[in-house]
């Protein structure tokens, strides 16, 4: 099996959110990719042998599943802001759907601001697409992956206080989430809405 890699991204500074923050955040990230690639070994290594204790290999792979969701979630929240911020292209496909499901761009994400601003507990609020429907759907994901609906994600907030409280207090999420969603380069989460 191919082992993960680090990605890098080139994410300039962020109005709203810290160096520091960002940098610790990085290397969170990077800890999901390195635990991932050790419970795939110890799951190569528990099929090898035989499972064994039934207990040892539901652990590894529930555990693959939670670590999984992490690195991929992380690599859409980070690329999302590359090379900075930039708006949504009026008459896109991103942005034709937006507006036909939501009426407007700015309620559209709005509505994501919304839904981070209620979730309890951690984890993310995702958009997802369903292609096959012409849906998007915002959903609020536990952990990394409780209450996926295993659709393609064309964007991710991170709702992990991790990814804020360097910066702000909870009871001003809200503001983090305003300065994640103005540094989104929407041109690149419109390339993602197309690929996926
Ligand atoms: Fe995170």
């Amino acid at each position: 099996m191919k082992q993960y890699e680090v990605k890098t991204f080139s994410i300039p500074k962020v109005d709203g959110i810290s160096e520091k923050a960002m940098e610790i955040h990085l290397g969170l990230y990077a800890g999901y990719v390195k635990n991932l690639n050790a419970h795939y070994t110890a799951l190569r290594s528990l099929c090898e042998k035989g499972p064994g204790d039934p207990t040892v290999l539901s652990a590894v792979t529930r555990r693959i599943g939670f670590e999984l969701a992490g690195v991929l979630n992380h690599e859409c929240f980070f690329s999302a802001l590359e090379n900075g911020p930039s708006a949504c292209t009026e008459g896109s496909p991103l942005h034709a759907q937006v507006i036909k499901q939501f009426g407007s761009f700015d309620g559209f994400v709005n509505g994501v601001k919304k839904t981070a601003e209620v979730m309890r507990g951690i984890g993310w609020v995702l958009v997802v697409h369903d292609k096959e429907k012409e849906t998007l759907h915002i959903v609020w994901v536990s952990d990394h992956e409780l209450g996926n609906v295993n659709l393609p994600v064309v964007l991710a907030v991170d709702m992990w206080e991790h990814a804020y409280l360097l910066d702000y207090v909870p009871a001003e999420k809200g503001s983090y989430v305003d300065a994640y969603l103005q540094a989104v380069n929407w041109k690149t989460v419109e390339d993602t809405f197309v690929a996926r």
